[in-house]
């Protein structure tokens, strides 16, 4: 990460109660993660003020692979900060932002992703899921934050992934819980 994307990240981590963040040790493992699985089009779901799109953006551009993220966010104002941070980092180029509801983007998405991270509404995981989880392709990475934090809200949607053959999962032990499945077929 350059001196820029880590001075933004840093101030970042100030509001992040404010703006329901990831935890600073989650995105340093989902950099990691993507940094060694050669990902090329990843897909969030709840950009908010895009501290989580900053890392994975900058993970991307550092990998080398080409590799792109589109972002969903519902609340216009919430994307334009996200915006506005990428640009000072210089990673607009790696991000396209999509604003509306999740469930309607993700119904009508034109592009197949190998690698999602969900988070956006919790009681909706098990429907993000429901809508990717026939298209995604054979190695692809589904994370998931808040499974600890929100296991009452997200429990329909750790049944479903944890009873469909297809994908391997687990749930680690970071800040509020990140799941990460692996479709194996
Ligand atoms: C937990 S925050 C995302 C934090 C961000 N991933 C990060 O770590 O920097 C969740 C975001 O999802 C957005 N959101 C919630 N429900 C949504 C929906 N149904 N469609 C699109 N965005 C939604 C909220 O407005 C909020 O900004």
């Amino acid at each position: 990460m350059d001196s820029i994307a880590i001075n933004i990240s840093n101030e970042l981590e100030k509001t992040q109660h404010e703006f329901w963040n990831i935890s600073h040790q989650t995105a340093e493992f989902i950099s990691m993660l993507i940094k060694i699985s050669n990902v090329k089009n990843v897909l969030e779901i709840g950009t908010s003020n895009g501290y989580s799109t900053l890392w994975i953006a900058d993970a991307l551009k550092q990998a080398g692979f080409s590799g792109h993220l589109t972002t969903i966010e519902f609340y216009e104002k919430r994307q334009c900060i996200a915006r506005e941070n990428i640009e000072k980092c210089g990673l607009s180029d790696y991000v396209t932002f999509r604003q509306g509801r999740a469930l309607d983007i993700l119904a009508n998405l034109d592009f197949i992703p190998d690698m999602v991270f969900i988070d956006a509404n919790k009681s909706e995981y098990i429907q993000y899921f429901n809508l990717l989880k026939d298209k995604l392709p054979k190695g692809a990475i589904i994370l998931a934050d808040n499974v600890i934090s929100h296991a009452a809200k997200v429990a329909d949607f750790l049944d479903e992934i944890k009873n469909d053959i297809r994908y391997q999962s687990q749930v680690l032990d970071l800040p509020a819980g990140l799941l990460m499945a692996l479709k194996l077929i």
